[in-house]
């Protein structure tokens, strides 16, 4: 196992051992609590040293705190922190924690939408932002990467997740866990990640979020464990545990996941907090009569701190003195939260420069990034005839926008933007007023009773229609039912397609939605997600063709809710799914998803040919030629699928086992080259282990999830 060798400094132990030999059992139990900054401030509990940690937000509305969460700045973190180091016995500094998810004040796309990028690189460079953000304002720890793999997204929380597979969700783990800490998080423009919420709360029963989790220990770990893993190997200094009950035990008293797993398997080092409250809600799941069963369950099974919940400090304590809780538990909860503490850089330098906030905050630079994020973030669904990118020559002259997010500006953001500002955003509407080449002629209509649309859409010659969700709508706590477009917005389309009229159609959105009728009648549909702070330019900029959509489908999108769960990499049952027969379907729907894992148009063409596969000693080299066949340069996202076909458990169809961007010019052609060994093929095996059985393997390469099967992936084997 490889442990990030930071964590393991010798002067950081000594110093810690120090700290540990002088400290009261209160003041250890002290670092191990988290809480909000009253109003006004607790100082006395930071003089006493009895709160080791703050959380500097509300979150009454959880999720959805667009434009209402109080502002954090460098000056107050700083006030604080001066009582805790210089008024409290020991001087142990605070560590400030915030949700910094997709960005601070500048806003990327939301998770799932970076995962749209299919690019690690990006997911580094936003995340490298936020850090700088964030950390100007004093913050020093962010409860970010959100690692949760999604397989029904009817689970609001599913707009956090990368997504559907393990592998990708592994890459942009490392990736994020990199872009906040760098190799060094005590960096002033740097923070402490927290990869959550270990593990599986992405799998709860019938989409609904804090449902119970009841999936078998082979798909935890061979499906929602990897991108924690690949946060922990990444040197991601703390993880949250989920508010969820896996398996009959909830993990906020998981032993098994939170230290056998975890710390035995992995070795990780830094600490886990708890999610908000859920150590006291071990006593609603019902596995401890009170709170002093829950705090003691709690800290056996591994988890370092409470967030919020205040009954680590109300129970450890008098538990220890009477004998019922080793105080050895309580040192290595204190000393794990002080190693990140020190790791942090928080003992050498506790304060925030307050000038630095006006330089970083907001940078042009940061929004260039943004803009340019948000492009490729956008997956195009559907182009038919080429009517996109809208060119001087276009015979589209009159365009009217609208629809109800059209002239939406804080609803661009997504969910968890606690500092992201709708006044900071230009809405879709304007930001397409504003960029439109002088050849067109754009009308951008707010309200639109019924004889005004018809009466406005017999002057225009396309309409680009902006609908979806609000971020209320997928976020946590807002599972849905029905993965269908809001009320009355498929109408608004319907009425526009009967004037004849062509139809744009962007969708904003956190779930991948069940839009088969609206994409039937569209003439384009982009997919937009929440595309943050300058996801208005972003969306202008791919219509006019500044810039080429290169977003792929980071989910399944299902042509019905009833499909739900849906995902690529299933397995295949001794009754594979086909359209007829005996076989595993549903007599009322086609068993294909609406787009698959994976798509994505752009405004070029590509094709795949000669497929080699070469064996070089123990890995095999994959590697296939791909030619842009279309007029304009454009960026492929090529995908390698593995099948393990014959092995001791069932195992998925296809899995992706490895991609990479590439950026072609018209007629050029590269070759793709990709290397698997063993490692790469390992799954979880009959005892629960990981385990590799040699074998025979089909491979594809291809565009997209189900390219294979339909068109141009090249196809090959190999053994190993
Ligand atoms: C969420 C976490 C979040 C925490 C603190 C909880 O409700 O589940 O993702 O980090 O609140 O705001």
């Amino acid at each position: 196992m490889t442990t990030p060798t930071s964590f393991t400094r010798p002067e950081v132990e000594q110093r810690i051992n120090e700290l540990l030999g002088q400290m009261t059992l209160e003041e250890k139990i002290g670092q191990m609590n988290q809480e909000l900054p009253h109003a006004p401030p607790q100082l006395d509990a930071l003089r006493a040293g009895s709160v080791g940690l703050l959380i500097t937000e509300v979150t009454a509305l959880a999720g959805a705190g667009v434009d209402a969460a109080p502002e954090v700045r460098a000056e107050i973190c700083n006030d604080l922190q001066r009582v805790a180091v210089t008024e409290s016995r020991l001087g142990i500094p605070i560590l400030f924690g915030r949700d910094v998810i997709h960005g601070y004040r500048t806003v990327f796309p939301i998770p799932l939408g970076m995962a749209a990028t299919w690019s690690p690189q990006r997911m580094e460079q936003a995340s490298a932002v936020a850090a700088a953000e964030a950390s100007a304002a004093g913050v020093k720890w962010t409860f970010a990467p959100m690692l949760d793999i999604a397989r029904d997204p009817r689970w609001g929380r599913i707009a956090e997740s990368p997504g559907e597979d393990p592998f990708l969700g592994s890459a942009l783990a490392r990736a994020a866990v990199r872009g906040f800490q760098g190799d060094d998080f005590s960096r002033p423009d740097k923070l402490a990640a927290c990869a959550k919420h270990y593990a599986g709360y992405g799998a709860a029963e019938g989409g609904r979020d804090y449902n119970f989790v009841d999936v078998s220990m082979r798909t935890l770990r061979d499906v929602y464990l990897p991108p924690f893993r690949a946060a922990v190997e990444a040197g991601a200094a703390t993880l949250m545990s989920g508010f969820h009950d896996y398996s009959g035990v909830p993990v906020a008293a998981n032993r098994t996941l939170l230290t056998d797993i975890l710390r035995a398997e992995w070795g990780f080092q830094g600490f886990v907090v708890s999610d908000w409250n859920a150590i006291h809600e071990l006593v609603v799941h019902g596995v401890a009569a009170d709170d002093a069963e829950a705090a003691a369950k709690a800290v056996i099974a591994g988890v370092d701190m409470d967030m919020i919940a205040g009954v680590y400090p109300g129970q450890l304590a008098q538990q220890v003195r009477n004998g019922h809780m080793p105080l050895s538990v309580i040192d290595e909860a204190a000393r794990r939260i002080l190693r990140v503490k020190c790791l942090a850089g928080l003992f050498d330098q506790p304060y925030t420069d307050p000038d630095r906030a006006a330089r970083v905050i907001l940078a042009p630079e940061h929004r260039a990034l943004a803009r340019q994020i948000a492009q490729e973030s956008c997956v195009l669904l559907k182009n038919a005839d080429g009517l996109l990118p809208l060119k001087a020559d276009s015979p589209f002259k009159r365009i009217a926008v609208f629809g109800p997010l059209a002239h939406g500006r804080s609803e661009l953001l997504g969910t968890w933007t606690l500092d992201g500002r709708g006044e900071d955003v230009t809405s879709i509407a304007d930001a397409i007023r504003q960029e439109a080449p002088k050849h067109f002629e754009i009308v951008t209509p707010s309200t639109l009773p019924d004889e005004a649309l018809y009466h406005m859409l017999m002057g225009v010659d396309l309409v680009v229609l902006v609908m979806g969700e609000h971020p209320r709508r997928s976020s946590e706590a807002a599972s849905v039912s029905s993965l269908e477009l809001p009320a009355g917005q498929r109408q608004m389309i319907e009425s526009v397609c009967d004037a004849g009229v062509p139809v744009v159609l962007g969708v904003l959105a956190g779930h991948p939605l069940a839009i088969k009728r609206e994409v039937d009648l569209a003439q384009v549909v982009l997919y937009a997600w929440h595309p943050g702070t300058e996801g208005g330019y972003a969306i202008a900029d791919l219509l006019f063709g500044k810039a080429a959509p290169s977003g792929r489908l980071p989910v399944t999108m299902p042509r019905a809710t009833g499909q739900v769960p849906i995902y690529y990499n299933h397995r295949n049952t001794g009754r594979p799914a086909a359209n007829r027969g005996d076989s595993s379907r549903y007599i009322d729907l086609p068993i294909a998803p609406l787009f698959p894992f994976g798509f994505g148009l752009g405004y070029t063409t590509f094709a795949y040919s000669d497929l080699r596969v070469i064996k070089r000693g123990a890995s095999v080299e994959i590697n296939a030629q791909v030619t842009n066949t279309g007029a304009s340069a454009g960026i492929e996202t090529v995908q390698l699928y593995v099948r393990d076909v014959v092995a001791s458990v069932t195992r998925p169809v296809k899995e992706l086992k490895g991609f990479q961007r590439l950026s072609l010019q018209p007629g050029e052609t590269q070759r793709a080259r990709f290397a698997l060994s063993a490692q790469d093929l390992m799954f979880t095996g009959l005892d629960d282990r990981p385990v590799f059985e040699p074998g025979a393997f089909h491979v594809w390469v291809g565009s997209h999830s189900a390219d294979c099967v339909r068109a141009a992936g090249a196809q090959g084997e190999f053994e190993l």
